[in-house]
């Protein structure tokens, strides 16, 4: 939610920021800005709209030449997404320019004071009461670093800042609450980014900051305090992916790249997850055996698609542990005195780590004395950071909103997750688990499998869009399937799309079902239970009432295509990891049907990736 970008070196501040941009706009695109410290003061443009704009503007009258500059690329939080409200803002002399990304909760009174004093605005947003602030600071004499320390003890709420003063153009001074940043370490050169991407192509070295600290970057050096201007370290990593992985490489859009990447995401999620003895291991997870087994309670938080891979982390978990899991989002979670004790183990689920909603909830967990394990995406993020471990799933940057390999493999994830609590609490044997772990190493080459009949997908999908609705039926793992698979439509086509537990259609919602509305079904494998059957007879019932049935049944099931006006094949997969290959067609319908739309499937409107505010 707001991508943003500093940097000070000997390279045009112009280029590298707007292409630091171009990398974070999946963080949001209500509009763009730039600007740079030029000859004693600040030269800027910023536009409403995608990153486009603004580069159009910028070719047309080009700002002045610099070494150090700051961009902003937008979710709109307070203010329209309009020209004035985009970033950067400034201080009243123009003298200052600063980019933000979060909520300034008290920036209603400290505007009122600033206006009393005479100060004018000339946006709607919590930013610019920001600068002002900053520049009265700088105006008095203090250095860039103190001014924004200063500052920072003044606000309340979560913000990222990065700002330049126009007459030290030797650094640029950032500054984080609760809101994402990292530094970029190059050589004569560094780099300010909401993450990674925006300065990938320039350096692999990464320094992660803490919670309530001001960093100054100069052409030399990192210098990290904390508000109070205590010095402070970062934690220094290596990002262990490069430029490539944050390119298209080919395809139409970073969705469908995704989509395709999500066999090798799947393998690289399960790589070295056994020993030598054959036993699971999950290094990073940090929480000591003797704790897990104390678990009586597991607790899965989670916002978005992360919330749907929660919901299939309970029926394996509860199956293959007996353990009981709530499921619940992130957002509801805190607010509702949720019961924790010690042996509440919560797990947070978030591909990018940063989610606001989840981050608060992990919070109040901890604060509760409840363990905190993330399941987490992004190396270095704040949610990993504040738990008591992680499993990271290793799907590399996740660049399209809309989540599909950061999904599949927070689903391996969660897998490994019970399978180890399965073999520390000893609910499993070890050959059981090495037989669920076979068949999970099995999983790149089955998703493969469906890939390949994508064409037939994008077929279907190209013949749907005029269709105005869509539902979703699943029944066990299959039913947050469902879930997924609406939620995918409505991100990316904007129509009615919604998923049912197959069985509690006909509680209700069977009413909306008219002449020819597709529903997916996702049929359960047969097996010993009667998930099949059951799944079966509701399909009957849909089509009877004119639905066009889209069904999605394992290769050699044949009681399904009498009833299936389309059908598509799965690999024979058990239940639980039903999961992996059912949500894949439904990514490419989505994505497929979004692009014969028009649509920008990369940068769905209103939405942005990471929703780094409550
Ligand atoms: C946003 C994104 C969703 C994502 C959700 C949770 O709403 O648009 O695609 O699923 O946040 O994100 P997280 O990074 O916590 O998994």
């Amino acid at each position: 939610m707001c991508g943003i970008v500093g940097y000070v070196g000997a390279k045009q501040a112009q280029s590298v920021v707007v292409e630091g941009l171009r990398r974070l706009e999946y963080r949001g695109y209500d509009s763009a800005g730039v600007a740079l410290a030029h000859e004693g003061a600040v030269a800027w443009d910023k536009r409403a709209g995608k990153l486009a704009n603004l580069e159009a503007a910028l070719a047309e009258s080009g700002l002045p030449e610099s070494c150090t500059g700051i961009g902003h690329t937008r979710w709109a939080t307070h203010g329209a997404p309009n020209d004035a409200n985009a970033h950067p803002h400034l201080g009243e002399h123009r003298r200052l320019a600063v980019v933000h990304n979060g909520i300034i909760e008290n920036f209603a009174q400290l505007r009122s004071e600033l206006e009393d004093a005479g100060h004018v605005f000339l946006s709607e947003t919590d930013t610019e009461i920001a600068a002002h602030l900053l520049e009265l600071e700088v105006e008095a004499g203090h250095d860039l670093t103190v001014a924004m320390q200063n500052v920072c003890r003044r606000l309340e709420g979560a913000f990222t800042l990065v700002a330049l003063d126009g007459q030290d153009p030797s650094r640029v001074v950032a500054a984080r609450r609760n809101s994402p940043l990292v530094v970029g370490l190059g050589e004569g050169e560094n780099f300010l980014g909401s993450d990674v991407a925006a300065f990938i192509e320039h350096t692999r070295e990464a320094l992660e900051l803490g919670q309530d600290q001001v960093v100054t970057i100069t052409a030399e050096g990192v210098e990290i305090t904390g508000f109070d201007g205590t010095p402070a370290e970062g934690k220094q990593y290596h990002v262990d992916w490069d430029l490539t992985a944050a390119e298209k490489d080919g395809h139409d859009w970073f969705m469908r790249k995704e989509i395709f990447e999500q066999p090798r995401a799947v393998a690289d999620s399960l790589l070295g997850r056994r020993d030598d003895a054959g036993l699971l291991k999950l290094d990073e997870m940090r929480l000591d055996d003797s704790e897990l087994r104390d678990i009586d309670k597991i607790i899965i938080i989670a916002a978005g698609t992360s919330f749907y891979a929660g919901m299939v982390a309970k029926y394996a978990i509860e199956h293959w542990t007996r353990i009981s899991v709530e499921v619940e989002l992130a957002s509801e979670f805190r607010y509702r005195d949720p019961i924790l004790t010690h042996s509440t183990l919560v797990v947070a689920i978030s591909q990018s780590g940063e989610t606001a909603d989840t981050l608060q909830a992990i919070r109040h967990a901890r604060v509760q004395r409840s363990k905190v394990l993330a399941i987490c995406n992004t190396n270095g993020s704040t949610i990993p950071r504040e738990s008591d471990g992680v499993i990271y799933t290793h799907a590399g940057p996740e660049i399209g909103v809309a989540s599909t390999k950061g999904y599949v493999t927070q689903l391996v994830a969660v897998y490994l997750l019970a399978l180890y609590l399965a073999q520390v609490k000893g609910t499993l044997f070890g050959d059981e688990i090495n037989t669920v772990m076979d068949q999970l190493d099995e999983m790149p080459e089955h998703i493969q499998t469906v890939l390949d009949q994508a064409d037939q997908v994008y077929d279907f999908a190209r013949s749907h869009v005029d269709t105005r609705s869509v539902l979703f039926l699943g029944r066990h793992a299959g039913y947050p399937v469902a879930l997924e698979g609406a939620l995918k439509l409505k991100e990316l086509a904007y129509i009615h799309a919604e998923g049912f537990a197959a069985g509690e259609l006909k509680h209700g919602p069977i009413a909306l079902i008219d002449q020819g509305m597709p529903i997916f079904c996702i049929v359960p494998p047969r097996g010993r239970d009667q998930l099949h059957d059951k799944m079966l007879s509701g399909i009957q019932e849909v089509r009877a009432r004119g639905a066009h049935t889209i069904c999605l049944a394992e290769e050699d099931d044949e009681t399904i295509a009498p009833y299936a006006d389309a059908l598509i094949r799965l690999p024979k997969v058990p239940v639980l990891l039903q999961p992996l290959v059912a949500v894949v067609p439904l990514q490419l319908f989505a994505c497929e049907l979004a692009t014969a739309m028009g649509h920008d499937v990369d940068q769905p409107r209103n939405l942005a990736k990471s929703v780094t505010v409550e």
